[in-house]
């Protein structure tokens, strides 16, 4: 550098330092003459997505948080405004539409009830609000939505294919590409598009989004989603290219079965882009027979496969405009409708975890393996040296077996097979496009150098949910198994609720998503996800009401209603309403929960639905080394006790909905569902036919049992485990509710029991076997650590982490008041217990966080909560001896505490939003352990 530069460089930091200095002075001095407001808005969302594109909804769902220094915070009024223009918007000026002020509490869920917007329209919101001190909030940030493509008339693109005959499942994924010029300088530019199999886009030469496996998994005949990107940054004046790359994914590759072709046989591209120039003009880029094709480097792409790349078949730069395509070909236009093309609901599937090797190891075989540390689902990223020519294999496996080898038997035909050709003899990077596998171990084939983090790295994939549960205790045991539980979910939940995403299988089964539907949604914010499988499982389910058994369904049309699987469609709405107060996912599948319902009307004979085939208590402990045996239940009980559950939602739902007539139809339905359980199932005393831990779970649960008959119910439920030497034996239909129905009927510390058992069968079994995701089977590896049958073996399946949700509402006791959902009523009600000496979550809601933490230290115990504004807590402290501290002063004392009751040993109390310091001394002590 010389001197003249160097000075001009010393200058600018100067001026730079000063701007710095100034900048500081001026928010220091701003902080002293404004102070935080009091009450304030903030987190606002539009169908529970930030700044949303592409919304479907004419009446989109506006919510809220309140962030209030004080305690016991109402909200008493919100006044929401709408703009076509941000700026003004604050000013208060061009209003498209004003709630006015509203005297109400209701911070979620507002719909929007303005003039309808147009495809495309973009308008901008804010909210502000009154609470019951009579503060105001300032007017919060600017937030927006944009309308997507409303009609079918709003797509002038052309759906277009290649010409290939041999374009088939699991050949080479098509590359379609476009250049276009543009005249003028972009002042905007969205991009709308989708595929008959899953895309990839990219736009000069980058790639577009950060989504995969897109446009997801739906009932695509009937609902095919697109996608919509802000590409204004991505375009320049003058010649811009597009390319979009095509995978068998969902729509055409194999699936369960070896299915293949479910959707269709030809993949497909419809891609709009529309542009806004500086000058106000528009421009459209649209598929159409102007459109070239190629194959390029992916020469096979399967889910269960895994992947084929032959780097030297690459096409650099084949998405810029300099790229000379010489050799593509044209492309076919096709004329496929597009009345199914719906907007994205749930959250997309992205990129989340890395994993790095944790140890490289050679097996007894000789194989060279990596361990990750952790059964994830997704893929390897690699940077290694090769040889121009030479293949690199790469296996991927969620065990070693007994002996320490590579084990992949469990996958059943899925490959889960990455092959690669090197281009160079130089290092080369890559990372699968539309394949994901399930695992935990990495068998490399074709590479002998060093292997560390810097050049294999395990990449973690699912829909994009945010974390809004943690749990944790004072036992790392437990705390592997919320860890397992989570894990679970993660890797499950690609795009659809699957059992399990390793072996070929992977799909949507209904069973296995009613079970863990609610220990999800403390984990994670799975509404939308939930809500657009809903929307798949309506479009899916058959005319007489029968729910499929996997939705999307790709099964035989007549695998369709069994007990326990087909009741997610009453049991999904009614948790989702339940966890986000979201009445509108009731109203969205209320004909679908009825259809159901009016299914096994059809097939009952006199309310006795015992005719077609169920799964029953699916995988429950059949082993014979307890004196009783199997603990098989009867699969009819089960579907007359399932019956009444999904009637039962079906009457909550309809009495939420206001449609009275039904409430009262199904009432009298009800009745005599349990008056015909009761007859066919259960003797005069109360014992049942199936005398099974799941059997009494169900009949306590759904309430199937009249009053007097319930607490020998359940001590006879007591009793079985007691034969079983205190262990769970129930499968996916009585495990979610065990453990709730113990507690209910007084017998939480055996529900602790079940709990913390660490032989077989138990939660705890397998992660004392090492275990980092909930396994399919109690004891998928065996005690004498050889495993189950392969046929049946699954590592990762979320079922048996429907405990999560017992630990959430009991164990730290946070749960809603079902009277007010959404944790608009909370109810914070701890149980200690299991030797535990701690135990604390956090649950973010839509309006705000909630923690229950409790620790017990020489039988003093303290509960730390927070209860978030514009909410109220029911707070049960138990084992309640002496005077209870908040805070160091006397609860009687505190004003925000209420109607504060002793019930038995536990002190209930009502508090407003705030945080809160518990502490007393235990009735019983409890041991440390
Ligand atoms: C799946 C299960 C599913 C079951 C029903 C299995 O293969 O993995 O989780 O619910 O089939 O039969």
């Amino acid at each position: 550098m010389n001197y003249i530069a160097s000075k001009v460089v010393r200058k600018k930091v100067l001026f730079f330092i000063i701007v710095v200095l100034l900048g500081f002075k001026t928010a220091v001095a701003q902080k002293k003459v404004v102070p935080v407001p009091p009450l304030r808005v903030e987190n606002l969302i539009c169908e529970y997505k930030t700044n949303p594109i592409a919304i479907e909804a004419a009446n989109p769902r506006l919510s809220w948080k309140l962030l209030a220094q004080q305690r016991n915070v109402i909200q008493t009024a919100y006044e929401i405004r709408v703009g076509k223009n941000a700026v003004s918007l604050t000013k208060g000026k061009n209003i498209l539409w004003t709630s006015g002020k509203v005297i109400s509490d209701q911070s979620i869920h507002v719909n929007y009830a303005g003039p309808a917007q147009a495809s495309r329209q973009k308008v901008y919101w804010q909210v502000r609000v009154w609470n019951n001190y009579g503060q105001a909030s300032p007017w919060s940030m600017v937030n927006s939505w944009k309308m997507g493509l409303l009609h079918p008339e709003d797509w002038t693109a052309q759906w277009i294919q290649n010409n290939y005959d041999s374009d088939t499942t699991g050949g080479p994924s098509p590359m379609f590409r476009k250049v276009f010029k543009l005249s003028h300088n972009v002042r905007a530019a969205h991009l709308y598009v989708t595929a008959h199999g899953v895309f990839e886009a990219q736009l000069n030469g980058k790639r577009i989004g950060t989504d995969y496996f897109a446009p997801g998994w739906t009932s695509y005949n009937k609902r095919l989603q697109y996608q919509m990107y802000d590409v204004t940054g991505g375009l320049k004046k003058g010649n811009n290219a597009v390319g979009v790359t095509i995978g068998d994914g969902w729509y055409r590759g194999y699936t369960y079965n070896r299915i293949k072709n479910v959707y269709g046989k030809k993949l497909a591209l419809l891609f709009q882009l529309e542009v806004l120039y500086t000058n106000g003009k528009r421009e459209l880029i649209t598929s159409d027979k102007s459109w070239k094709v190629s194959y390029g480097a992916i020469r096979s792409s399967s889910f269960f496969d895994g992947e084929l790349y032959d780097a030297r078949k690459e096409k650099p730069n084949w998405s810029t405009a300099t790229y000379i395509d010489k050799g593509w070909d044209s492309v076919k236009v096709d004329n496929t409708i597009k009345e199914n093309l719906v907007t994205l609901i749930g959250p997309p599937v992205k990129k989340h975890e890395q994993f790095f090797p944790l140890k490289v190891l050679t097996t007894p075989e000789g194989d060279r393996v990596v361990d990750f540390g952790q059964n994830l689902v997704g893929w390897v990223k690699f940077k290694l040296k090769g040889k121009a020519g030479d293949t690199l294999k790469l296996y991927h496996a969620e065990v070693l077996d007994q002996k320490g080898n590579f084990y992949t038997k469990n996958l059943r035909t899925a490959k889960q097979e990455i092959q690669y050709v090197f281009k160079s003899d130089s290092v080369e990077t890559y990372e699968p496009h539309f394949t994901f596998q399930g695992f935990r171990f990495l068998k490399i084939v074709g590479y002998s150098g060093v292997i560390d983090s810097t050049n294999v790295i395990a990449n973690a994939v699912y829909s994009d949910m945010v974390q809004t549960g943690t749990f944790s205790t004072s036992n790392p045991l437990v705390n592997q198994l919320q860890h397992n539980i989570l894990w679970g979910q993660k890797g499950n939940f690609i795009d659809v609720p699957t059992d399990c995403p390793q072996r070929d299988e992977r799909m949507g089964w209904t069973g296995d998503a009613q079970a863990f539907c609610r220990t999800a949604t403390f984990n994670m914010d799975v509404a939308g996800f939930f809500t657009k499988w809903l929307k798949d499982l309506s479009a899916d389910q058959h005319k007489d009401g029968a729910v499929p058994y996997v939705i999307p369904n790709m099964l035989d049309s007549t695998l369709a209603a069994a007990s326990g699987w087909s009741d997610v469609a009453t049991i999904a709405p009614w948790n989702i309403y339940l966890a986000y107060g979201d009445k509108q996912v009731l109203e969205q599948q209320y004909e679908s929960m009825k259809a159901w319902v009016g299914y096994i009307q059809l097939h009952s004979r006199n309310y006795l639905w015992d005719t077609g085939n169920h799964f029953g208590d699916w995988l429950f402990y059949a082993g014979t080394d307890y004196a009783d045996g199997a603990a098989l239940t009867d699969k009819n009980l089960i579907a007359q006790a399932f019956y009444a559950h999904s009637t039962q939602l079906l009457i909550n739902a309809a009495a939420i909905l206001g449609k009275e007539d039904d409430v009262t139809k199904y009432t009298g339905l009800l009745a005599n569902i349990k008056k015909a359980f009761m007859g066919e199932y259960v003797t005069p005393n109360g014992r049942m036919i199936s005398g099974t831990q799941t059997s009494y779970v169900l009949a306590l649960n759904f309430d199937m049992l009249p009053e007097n008959l319930r607490e020998s119910a359940a001590k006879r439920l007591v009793n079985n485990i007691d034969d079983y030497d205190d262990h769970i034996t129930t499968g996916f239909l009585g495990t979610p509710y065990i453990c709730h129905v113990l507690s209910r009927f007084g017998h939480t510390d055996m529900a602790y029991e079940l709990l913390m058992k660490e032989s077989y069968p138990s939660w705890l079994y397998p992660v004392k076997n090492g275990a980092t995701t909930i396994w399919e089977r109690w004891d998928g590896i065996k005690p004498d650590k050889s495993f189950e049958d392969p046929g049946m073996n699954s590592f990762n399946h979320y079922a048996y982490g429907a405990i999560g949700d017992w630990m959430y509402r009991v164990i730290t006791g946070i749960n809603t008041d079902e009277a007010a959902p959404g944790f608009h009523k909370i109810i914070i009600a701890p149980h200690p217990g299991g030797k535990l000496t701690s135990a604390q979550a956090e649950l973010e809601t839509l309006y705000g966080k909630i923690k229950s933490a409790w620790t017990i230290d020489n039988g003093i115990f303290t509960l730390d909560i927070i209860v978030p504004p514009n909410t109220t807590a029911q707070v049960v402290l138990p084992s309640v001896t002496d005077q209870i501290t908040e805070s160091g002063l006397d609860i009687n004392t505190i004003k925000e505490i209420t109607n504060i009751t002793r019930e038995g040993a536990d002190e209930q109390m009502n508090v407003g939003s705030g945080t809160y310091h518990f502490v007393y001394t235990l009735k019983v002590k409890n041991k440390k352990s």
